[in-house]
Parts: C-alpha cells; structure tokens; sequence
C-alpha cells in the first residue's frame, strides 16, 4: 500500500527597526544602503545594494551592474559576494544585507535574494560550515533570516556529486 508523505518546511522572518539591529549588522545594512548609489542600472533603473560582513569583521560592498546584453549583468548580492571571496577567499561571510532603490526610494518591502544569488551564498555557507545572515532592508522594516539555507530549501549542494 502506498502511503503519501507530506514534508512541511518552515522558516522564520523576524522584521526589526534599525535601532534594534545588533551595531555589526546595522553597520552592514547602512552599507547596503549606500552601494545602491553605486549601482549600474541603465536598463531596469532598479539600484541595489549589498554588503557582506566576514567572520573577522571586515565589510565588502557591492551593487548590481547591467549591460546591454541583459544577462551579462549581475546582482549586487553576488557582486559583493565575489568581490569579498577574491580579496578573502579563506575567511567566512557571516552576513549579508541588500537595499533596493527604485526612482529615488528606497523600497518599502524588502528586496530578497534572486536564485541564482542564494545558490552562489549557499556555496559559502556549506563550505565554511557556518550560516550566513541575510538582513533584508526595506522602509518598512529589517527582515532578518537565520541562514541562506532558510531561503533555499532542498539544497543542491554538490554533496550528491560525490568528490
Ligand atoms: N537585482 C539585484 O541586484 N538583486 C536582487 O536581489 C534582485 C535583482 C538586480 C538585477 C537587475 O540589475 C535589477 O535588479 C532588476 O532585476
């Protein structure tokens, strides 16, 4: 007899004003606020912003950059990550923040993550062994999310490759 499974995943957002934020990840957050002044969006006029923290404090900023050729361009999220990861490739990221600005404001939902930028952090995270935070700014509010994990369940990994 077959027996249907049914597997819930849940996750848990915790939504915080900035002046309950912790001084290292406000610090991040205000950075990711600044770098969408940096972005390169001649095409969508969509400017983000994001800003990593490592595990031995230090903070890399990164925005998204465009081209004519549209998917040539890349998200700030991994414009931050890589630039972090070629300067640092051995130490940790331990959080990340991201801001979006759209004619002139900042938005008042969060921006979170596309895919392909939670697939690239999720590499760090199951390399280093450790979460990465994800602070998500909007005018509304910080959401806060434990790990990249949370936001990418069913994980491909890689350790289904084998080595
Ligand atoms: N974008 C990001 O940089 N990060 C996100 O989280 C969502 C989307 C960029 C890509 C593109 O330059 C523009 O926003 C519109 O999609």
């Amino acid at each position: 007899m077959k027996v249907m499974t049914t597997f819930n995943i849940k996750i848990e957002i915790r939504r915080l004003q900035l002046d309950e934020l912790a001084a290292s990840d406000l610090r991040i957050v205000e950075e990711a606020k600044a770098m969408t002044a940096h972005s390169y969006a001649p095409y969508s006029h969509f400017c983000v912003g994001a800003a990593l923290l490592l595990s031995d404090g230090s903070v890399y900023g990164g925005s998204n950059q465009e081209n004519a050729a549209f998917p040539v361009g890349t998200c700030a999220e991994r414009s931050a990550f890589f630039y972090a990861s070629a300067q640092k490739p051995d130490v940790a990221p331990v959080a990340i923040a991201i801001a979006a600005q759209t004619e002139g404001h900042f938005t008042d939902v969060p921006v979170s993550p596309c895919g392909m930028c939670r697939q690239a952090l999720l590499e760090a995270e199951t390399r280093f062994g450790t979460p990465i935070r994800v602070l998500l700014y909007g005018e509304e509010g910080v959401y806060v999310v434990a790990s990249i994990r949370d936001l990418l369940p069913l994980t491909f990994d890689g350790s289904e490759l084998g080595s």
